[in-house]
């Protein structure tokens, strides 16, 4: 029952624009009487609510179906990240639409950030939805789908503070069997300029960490071996066992009380703690938060994965200002030097980048290649500025870089990263890697693929090894997306 969920296309390492990823259901058969379709976009926390929303209508009566033809429900878990993300459920509406008039019965919703974003006016702009449901509303699913059933359209998209689905067992929509992903915190309260999430996910919040735990250790005996947590800024992961009010935190804490907090050190190390078998990974931390106690507690275990996505976003500290990202480029580099210090050459580091935020020069643009010259990132998400309506950007600066020069600035950014990906990865050739196998490779069924805890596809020949198992590789070559080797034991 574990693989409810496919990848279209799963993050596509090649590709240095945006993941245009796209997950959907696969046919679960377990004899309930409805069929359930969903088809995922944007980050990996909406894969992860997916597995949320799959859990509820489970227990409500719904099988999963890969076919949305065939399906009694359809719903789209939505992006609102870029105007592209937004443009694509458009059309894969419009799409829906033609089959719909066949089947009026059909129940579509959207779900996720262009929910949040929309509410009741997607009813208006898109006729053939019925029910649009926020993030923190998956457990009102059930009654506004019976509500739409009885035709009436329903909307939910009420943020909460508090809910973080911490009891609810997520169907794993994860097709490997070998990798999951556990949500430990929901929202942002950051405020980029540039970004609509505070706005789709409403305030930061953390889940308990003993549920994370339990879902860790959980996972693990089903046979999983890899634990990725997920949160917009995992490094502000905070839980007070008296009660998990981050206004009631932060007030203690400015009065000079002293709480006795977990913060996400301390659950790096409580998940690393479940089995040294267990791999764990974490995404994303923000340059401003990331502590050396967290890079100390990745040197302590073995298992905690020696990677981290770093996103910059520029490398101009007067357009990260305007970006609102509340560190310098003296700040980020002094972060990546700690990297360095700590965990030395061989850790993983990663970023996103933007090009063409309004006001950006020529020079400052220089500034965003030459950290990358610094920095020899291993790997990088790469955009263009879109502008999000209701966004501080949005409201307080002119979106004044022509498209052509934000494309043209964005492929100077992708040769860069092309550069460094290839030279970081010839300095694995030669070594021997431990790489956790997941499944065949795309390319060969006679070869099989897993990643190296620096997060870099390895491919290797099969001979006796299968999934879910570790095996020590030597790197022989590369490109600027892979690793090859042979496994030595
Ligand atoms: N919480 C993460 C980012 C989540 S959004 C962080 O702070 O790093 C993923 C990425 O999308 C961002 O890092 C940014 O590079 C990109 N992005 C967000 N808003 C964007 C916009 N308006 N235009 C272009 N790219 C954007
Ligand atoms: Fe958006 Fe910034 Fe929050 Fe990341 S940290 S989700 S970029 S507001
Ligand atoms: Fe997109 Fe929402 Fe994630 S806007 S990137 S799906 S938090």
């Amino acid at each position: 029952m574990e693989n409810i969920i496919q990848d279209i296309d799963i993050v596509d390492r090649n590709s240095h624009e945006a993941s245009e990823t796209v997950q959907t259901t696969v046919e679960e058969n377990t004899g309930k009487t409805k069929k359930l379709y969903i088809e995922s976009y944007g980050c990996q926390m909406n894969f992860a609510d997916s597995e949320i929303v799959s859990s509820i209508m489970k227990d409500n009566g719904y099988d999963t179906t890969s076919d949305f033809e065939s399906a009694d429900v359809v719903f789209l878990n939505t992006c609102s990240i870029r105007e592209k993300a937004e443009q694509t459920v458009r059309k894969r509406l419009g799409q829906f639409n033609k089959v719909k008039e066949n089947k009026p019965e059909m129940t579509i919703g959207v779900l996720g950030c262009m929910a949040e974003r929309l509410k009741e006016k997607l009813l208006d702009e898109e006729k053939i939805v019925d029910v649009v449901v926020g993030p923190d509303a998956y457990r009102d699913l059930p009654k506004l789908v019976e509500s739409a059933e009885e035709g009436l359209k329903a909307v939910n998209t009420f943020l909460s503070r508090e809910e973080t689905y911490a009891d609810i067992a997520p169907v794993r929509l994860n097709s490997n069997g070998v990798s999951a992903f556990i949500s430990i915190m929901r929202g942002c309260d950051n405020m980029c300029s540039f970004c609509v999430v505070p706005f789709t996910r409403g305030r930061e919040r953390s889940r308990d960490p003993h549920s994370i735990v339990r879902e860790a250790q959980d996972l693990f005996d089903k046979g999983y071996r890899e634990v990725t947590l997920l949160g917009q800024n995992v490094d502000s992961y905070k839980w007070s066992e008296d009660e998990n009010n981050k206004a009631w935190l932060e007030k203690k804490e400015r009065k000079g009380e002293t709480v006795q907090v977990i913060n996400f050190a301390n659950l790096l190390e409580m998940v690393a703690k479940v089995s040294p078998d267990l791999r764990v990974r974490f995404s994303t931390s923000h340059p401003k938060d990331i502590t050396d106690e967290v890079l100390h507690t990745m040197k302590k275990y073995e298992n905690i994965c020696k990677y981290i996505h770093l996103p910059a976003q520029s490398g101009n500290s007067r357009v990260l200002e305007m970006m609102n990202r509340t560190y310098s480029r003296e700040w980020y580099i002094n972060r990546v030097d700690a990297i360095r210090a700590i965990l030395g050459q061989e850790c993983g580091i990663s970023s996103d980048m933007i090009t063409g935020f309004c006001t950006e020069t020529e020079e400052e643009h220089q500034d965003t290649l030459s950290l990358m010259d610094y920095v020899k990132y291993d790997f990088s998400y790469m955009f263009f500025y879109s502008e999000r309506p209701g966004t501080l950007a949005a409201k307080k600066y002119e979106d004044d870089i022509p498209l052509e020069v934000k494309k043209r600035r964005l492929q100077e950014v992708i040769a860069k990263q092309q550069e460094s990906s290839l030279e970081r990865n010839k300095l694995d050739i030669g070594q021997v890697q431990k790489v956790l196998i997941e499944g065949t490779s795309k390319r060969s069924e006679e070869q099989l693929q897993g990643r190296n805890s620096a997060n870099k596809v390895v491919i290797f020949d099969k001979g006796v090894h299968q999934k879910g198992e570790y095996v020590n590789v030597m790197i022989e070559d590369c490109t600027t997306a892979t690793l090859f080797g042979s496994v030595i034991s």
